[in-house]
């Protein structure tokens, strides 16, 4: 059986009074016990965010790591070593954002990938299609490609200790969601996928949904089979709102 997990993606939003009030909110909720729940401030606001939720159950992951693990001479970068020191037990990797504006490839994604996990890090690998792609047919092809090409480089194990989370960039931050059939038809594929390599390691790995997740949707989503939580973008700046898709998680 899966632990649902639940994870705020703020990714380029706050200023420390606004992070401090989120927090104050997300700590005043009643979240349920069968659910693992994450935020991913900007690496800005780590320390804080970390000592605020400190005896809390939420853990705290970043957007964005270096592809080298260990310190050096790498300006403007942070070593996924310095996130795990700072607090962080997760990071993204390869969320469509970066794939798309930042131009990071997969080869540099699995190394990114294999960083974070040699430091001690949960990588969230975030993969997903554009619109053209879908509207061409290729959504398979292309999520399929995308994983695997860290199968490749690093092997299905690598997979024992990580988060997929399935991210249709034509829904993300657009208000068009996947529907659960839509959804659920990716993930499945996702999960058969890895089943070629080791099917005790496809059952085990958990696959979010990822765009334009609200609480009014989420509970259809996360009622799908193969569907095992969310990575939530907007709805995750509000501490109600994201609370209230913990829950539906949870149920
Ligand atoms: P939205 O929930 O704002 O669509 O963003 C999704 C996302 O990109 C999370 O990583």
């Amino acid at each position: 059986m899966r632990r649902p997990m639940v994870a705020g993606n703020w990714k380029m939003h706050g200023t420390r009074a606004s992070v401090a009030e989120l927090i104050e909110g997300l700590a005043n909720l009643a979240l349920p016990n069968g659910v693992d729940v994450a935020v991913f401030p900007s690496n800005l606001h780590i320390s804080l965010v970390v000592d605020c939720l400190e005896g809390q159950s939420i853990a705290v992951g970043a957007q964005n790591s270096a592809h080298e693990a260990g310190q050096g001479a790498l300006t403007g970068e942070i070593s996924p070593t310095q996130l795990a020191d700072a607090g962080c037990r997760l990071v993204l990797v390869g969320h469509s954002e970066r794939r798309q504006i930042m131009g990071e490839s997969n080869k540099v994604l699995s190394r990114k990938f294999a960083a974070a996990q040699e430091s001690g890090l949960t990588p969230v690998l975030c993969i997903g299609e554009t619109l053209e792609q879908r509207q061409a047919g290729k959504t398979l092809e292309v999520v399929g490609q995308q994983l695997d090409s860290i199968i490749e480089e690093l092997g299905i194990d690598a997979f024992v200790n990580a988060v997929i989370a399935y991210e249709p960039v034509w829904a993300i931050g657009t208000g068009l969601t996947a529907s659960p059939e839509q959804a659920q038809e990716v993930h499945a594929a996702i999960r058969a996928q890895l089943a070629e390599e080791n099917s005790e390691v496809a059952q085990g790995v958990r696959l979010l949904y990822g765009g334009s997740v609200k609480a009014a949707n989420a509970v259809e989503l996360f009622g799908m089979p193969d569907i095992d939580g969310g990575l939530i973008g907007g709805a995750s700046l509000n501490a109600d709102e994201f609370g209230a898709i913990v829950r539906a998680a949870g149920n």
